[in-house]
């Protein structure tokens, strides 16, 4: 039985997935605030003794195996750090980490651990990418060399609990660049699971918005990727306009996948045996769910968040920690796709320079864990 303790009282999907297991279980919680605290430890029937304010406190006195961060961004490398130091496995909510410092800090804290660190990117697990991605494994693609994401989402309306203006103010509005780009990218990437993100360049639209916040309206990143192939995503949160968090499309040379920019259904146009046609015409992506994993197909993750994706991310969690393996959204991914965002803010406060991104992977040298100019 896993036994995790949450910190960040507004995890909920992801508690409900952890506590529908056999074989895991949220045995404590913390929260620095109190009434937050109180009617979360509630809705889950953890009594006082398991309910803490200060998360050191939880990591010294809870039964816990494993800590789930699902605080503000800015928390999540120290929280995660003093996890692992005390022998605990992380999940971590995205993004991994609010500065290059930090992520050279996670990884060295994760390789002396020997623990599980998984980053919480639940939209890789949404049913219509798990497909995408199954007729990526399959080949149906060929050779992918450009794909989009998009996240357009206005977050200037909001709140915390309590209906204040919170952390997002500092964190994803109030930073120049594309401070959030991990639910655009993670989809797309895990299609490509060989390649890597090579070097970056960020554009942005300048400020337009009446809020006075310091990000501009749009952000655009063209990441450069080892293969040679290209990757735009578009990370924009504060202009005025309907929410699309989830648009997508990938290229390859056996055909394309499209999702709706405005209503309508995902598509896509792949060379088969089915499809007279092939790349010329379009299928609706559901007549390849087949291809799905036999788990995402079997409705255990009904009912839970994104889909059911925040259902088997949770899984993907525990599976590692029983069979002690780091996941597929280990640290150097987390790592690499959090780092689009930190260097697309220098990137973008720059004209748009090039920035190379570091090769992240086990055993770097002291001297790679640097900003290349
Ligand atoms: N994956 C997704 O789809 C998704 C969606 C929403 C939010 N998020 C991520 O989840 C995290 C939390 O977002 P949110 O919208 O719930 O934020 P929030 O501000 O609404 O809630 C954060 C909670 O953490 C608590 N907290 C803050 N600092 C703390 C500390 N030091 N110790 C203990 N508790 C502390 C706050 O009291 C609050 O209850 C962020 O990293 C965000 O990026 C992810």
């Amino acid at each position: 039985m896993l036994k995790v303790g949450i910190v960040g009282g507004r995890a909920m999907s992801f508690v409900n997935a952890i506590n529908s297991r056999d074989d895991a279980k949220v045995t404590a919680i913390c929260d620095l605030d109190e009434e937050i605290l109180n009617i979360q430890a509630e809705n889950i029937g953890l009594d006082k003794s398991v309910r803490f304010r200060i998360y050191e406190d939880m990591l010294d006195r809870a039964d816990i195996d494993a800590v789930l961060i699902a605080t503000p961004m800015q928390c999540h490398v120290p929280q995660a750090i003093k996890a692992l130091q005390s022998g605990r496995h992380v999940m971590s909510e995205v993004t991994a980490a609010v500065t290059m410092d930090e992520l050279w800090w996670l990884i060295e804290a994760v390789e002396k651990s020997g623990k599980i660190y998984m980053y919480s990117e639940n939209y890789c697990y949404t049913p219509e990418m798990q497909t995408v991605k199954a007729m990526a494994d399959a080949g149906l693609f060929g050779k992918i060399y450009y794909a989009e994401g998009e996240y357009t989402h206005d977050c200037t309306e909001l709140r915390n609990w309590h209906g204040q203006v919170g952390w997002r103010s500092y964190w994803q509005m109030g930073t120049r660049g594309a401070f959030y780009p991990t639910h655009s990218l993670g989809p797309i990437m895990q299609c490509i699971p060989d390649d890597k993100i090579a070097e970056i360049s960020c554009f942005s639209s300048g400020n337009h918005n009446p809020y006075g916040l310091r990000n501009d309206d749009t952000n655009i990143v063209m990441c450069r990727l080892r293969s040679g192939g290209l990757v735009k995503i578009r990370v924009d949160t504060v202009s005025p306009r309907p929410h699309n968090l989830m648009y997508y499309q990938i290229q390859g040379t056996g055909g394309c996948f499209e999702a709706p920019r405005t209503g309508g259904e995902h598509k896509v146009a792949v060379d088969t045996k089915e499809n007279p046609e092939g790349h010329k015409s379009w299928r609706p992506l559901s007549d390849f769910s087949h291809l799905l994993p036999e788990r995402f197909r079997s409705g255990a993750g009904e009912g839970a968040g994104h889909g059911g994706g925040d259902f088997y991310i949770v899984e993907d969690f525990v599976n590692a920690v029983n069979t002690n393996t780091q996941p597929f959204l280990n640290v150097y991914r987390a790592a690499e796709w959090t780092a689009v965002a930190l260097l697309s803010q220098l990137s973008v406060t720059n004209n748009g320079r090039t920035m190379e991104m570091p090769d992240f992977r086990p055993g770097m040298s002291w001297d790679e864990k640097r900003i290349k100019l």
